[in-house]
């Protein structure tokens, strides 16, 4: 893994997702998906349970092969790549490491000595306001902490690409806003590439350059919308017409294909 300076990884982070197609057997999840995705740009993906949004991190991440072709910064994905993150759900900490060392981990899995280890895992656990925390274990912090601490784990390797898969479902609401305007906050002081997959329309909307929408039977990408909204983005953008127009927009585009659904099983 390249471990980069922060200054260094201009125009790192390139995604180009072309033609894939995923099988479980007889299952076709997903059929010919495009998707490119700019160096620094957040991609939003939305889309009903089931359609295969964490299969497609996961191919992304080259964790799962598939039909088509994947590339980051033109190479070709087919093992996890250097410089890029994921942050699970789950938290997808290790419950026997403290904050410390779970933020270390990456570090140490590429080879980056001890000093530097030393002067980077502090910067990153005060950047997700942990600082005091280093010693404890995740059984005994909250979800939105051990999510910070999962958050810091990924940031700490300095990735050109983060995948984000539900980063913030299992907090509650109002921990759930807070790390949204933390990682607008910390995304505004080193922008890196993300595709961030979320159930909720206001975050994605909140949060991304632009809503993808998959969905269908296999799923597809059914709509590619632009976020226009102004950054930095904060709290004020809730209340910015243009986000209510956007959101409204996003959501008729759900429920139109949620209740075809319904209407096929009803028939
Ligand atoms: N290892 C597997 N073997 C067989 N089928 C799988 C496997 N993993 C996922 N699937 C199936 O692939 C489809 C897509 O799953 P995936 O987890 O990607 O959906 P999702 O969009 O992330 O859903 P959710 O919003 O509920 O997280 C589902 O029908 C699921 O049952
Ligand atoms: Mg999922």
């Amino acid at each position: 893994m390249t471990i980069t300076g922060i200054a260094g990884e201009a125009e790192a982070g390139h995604i180009s997702v072309r033609g894939l197609t995923k099988r479980y057997g007889d299952l076709t999840v997903f059929s010919k998906i495009d998707l490119t995705v700019r160096a620094r740009e957040i991609v939003a993906l939305v889309g009903p349970s089931g359609c295969g949004k964490t299969t497609l991190l996961r191919c992304i991440d080259g964790l799962l092969p598939a039909d088509g072709e994947i590339s980051i910064d033109g190479k070709r994905v087919t093992e996890p790549p250097e410089g890029v993150a994921v942050v699970f759900q789950h938290f997808g900490l290790f419950p026997w490491k403290t904050v410390y060392d779970n933020v270390a981990y990456g570090l140490r899995m590429a080879g980056v000595d001890a000093a530097e280890i030393a002067r980077r895992v502090p910067n990153f656990i005060g950047l997700v306001g942990l600082t005091g925390f280093e010693k404890a274990y995740p059984y005994q912090m909250s979800g939105g902490m051990q999510q910070r601490c999962g958050l810091a784990r990924a940031l700490a390797i300095e990735p050109s690409v983060l995948l984000m898969d539900e980063p913030f479902a299992a907090v509650d609401a109002q921990t759930r806003e807070i790390l949204q305007f933390e990682l607008l906050r910390i995304w505004e002081r080193r922008p890196t590439t993300m595709v961030f997959v979320t159930h909720s329309i206001e975050e994605a909307v909140l949060m991304g350059d632009r809503v993808v929408v998959l969905q269908g039977r296999p799923s597809h990408i059914d709509q590619d919308i632009d976020i226009d909204l102004p950054r930095p983005r904060s709290r004020e953008t809730l209340s910015d017409p243009r986000f209510a127009e956007l959101r409204e927009r996003v959501w008729a585009n759900l429920m139109n294909e949620a209740r075809r659904a319904e209407f096929q099983l009803g028939a």
